[in-house]
């Protein structure tokens, strides 16, 4: 891709990511590949079960500790075994196709800052996490601790990550009321006192944003912000996410279903199913020109009133995405779209398209690109 390093903060290359389960290997993220520059607001948009998570998960470095966990728990045999193979070849720096067979966990390459981050063990990754990089989790609101106050749970986050600093009472305060104060609390000193239970779902979730941004990271993962909060609120975290991205000139990865979210806050876009970017591009010429069929009937199958005017002239059908996204423990072996497509041929059903650059900055991975309809 195409920003020199020092102006990129993130960058996955050929990641991929695959869960044990008592199907077999869920193949939940596959070859996916993107950069977040400096102060830059990138979206991961698509269907559920993507793997917009999932891909959050690996650069957090939490994908092979939860996937492992769900294994124990299972407790089968077979997926015990290629963990247990997956930890000989991490000894020894092998991937799957060194080892002749595919692996549960996270491979590929993530580099934050320069440095690859994605074979860290635990301790080094702790010192990035929710410090260097932050997360605020999907279904968040949970993650407070009920029965302490904002304030105090604010700056824990501050301590728990400058040990070492020699960062003050006084400062550790100021800032977390700077923070609760960039993201529209609202009433911050009278109220950073309350609990959890005395604040709306969207003051909550504009809290676990603050705490997010208290660290002052070098890149903050928010996934799916506004999920289960009215679309007044929605629009209230939104206008909190975009200030502190124009203020803070922070670099952003925001996951979402949600077409309004991706357009409001996002500089570009990749679009997911079935564990693949299918497009990706700046978010308006992805969102208002899409160009691999997964877009536009996942954009279809919820239009805004200014879409459904335009296939209206156009005389384009209104329709959904037919059928259900594949199974990730038996995938596709061509084109992971193909089941659904309208406009699948046989080559699609064989073989897994390339990624094609368009245009500058914009990839789609479809055969058929430039035989589609225009949009
Ligand atoms: N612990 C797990 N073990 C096995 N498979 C899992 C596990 N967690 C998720 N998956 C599967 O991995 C795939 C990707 O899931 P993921 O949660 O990343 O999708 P998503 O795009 O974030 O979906 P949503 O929009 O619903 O949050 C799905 O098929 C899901 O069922
Ligand atoms: S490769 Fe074929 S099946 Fe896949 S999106 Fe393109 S036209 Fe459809
Ligand atoms: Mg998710």
């Amino acid at each position: 891709m195409v920003a020199s390093d020092d102006e990129v903060t993130l960058k996955v290359e050929n990641l991929r990511a695959f869960y044990t389960s008592k199907k077999g290997l869920v193949r939940a993220v596959n070859n996916v590949s993107f950069e977040v520059r400096k102060g830059e607001s990138v979206g991961l948009f698509g269907e559920s079960g993507a793997g917009k998570t999932s891909v959050a998960l690996s650069i957090l470095g939490m994908f092979d500790q939860l996937s492992r966990y769900y294994a124990s728990t299972a407790a089968n045999e077979e997926n015990k075994r290629l963990w247990s193979l997956k930890d000989k070849a991490r000894k020894k720096g092998l991937t799957s196709e060194e080892m002749g067979e595919d692996l549960p966990g996270v491979e590929g390459h993530i580099w934050f800052k320069g440095k690859d981050i994605v074979a860290l063990d635990e301790k080094e990754y702790r010192k990035l996490r929710g410090n260097e990089i932050t997360y605020v989790p999907q279904g968040t609101t949970k993650s407070l601790n009920p029965y302490s106050n904002i304030e105090e749970q604010a700056s824990e986050v501050l301590w728990a990550h400058d040990e070492d600093s020699e960062l003050v009472e006084l400062q550790v305060m100021k800032r977390v009321l700077q923070t609760l104060d960039l993201v529209e609390l609202g009433d911050v000193d009278l109220r950073k006192g309350m609990k959890p239970s005395q604040f709306s779902v969207g003051e909550d979730q504009r809290v676990l944003i603050a705490m997010a941004l208290i660290p002052n990271p070098a890149l903050m993962i928010a996934d799916e912000p506004t999920t289960a909060v009215d679309i007044g609120l929605q629009n209230r975290i939104l206008e909190a996410i975009q200030i502190v991205h124009d203020e803070l000139n922070l670099s952003m990865l925001l996951i979402s279903n949600n077409q309004g979210t991706i357009a409001k806050t996002c500089d570009r876009v990749g679009v997911m199913t079935a564990g693949h970017i299918v497009e990706f591009g700046e978010t308006k010429r992805v969102l208002n020109s899409p160009g691999h069929p997964f877009t536009r009937a996942f954009i279809m199958s919820n239009p805004s009133m200014e879409l459904i005017r335009k296939i209206r002239e156009k005389g384009l059908r209104i329709r959904g995405i037919p059928g259900k996204p594949p199974d990730l423990a038996n995938p596709l072996p061509g084109c992971p779209f193909s089941e659904r497509c309208e406009y699948v041929q046989d080559i699609c059903r064989e073989k897994l398209p390339e990624y094609r650059e368009i245009e500058k900055d914009y990839w789609v991975l479809c055969h058929r690109y430039e035989e589609l309809p225009e949009w």
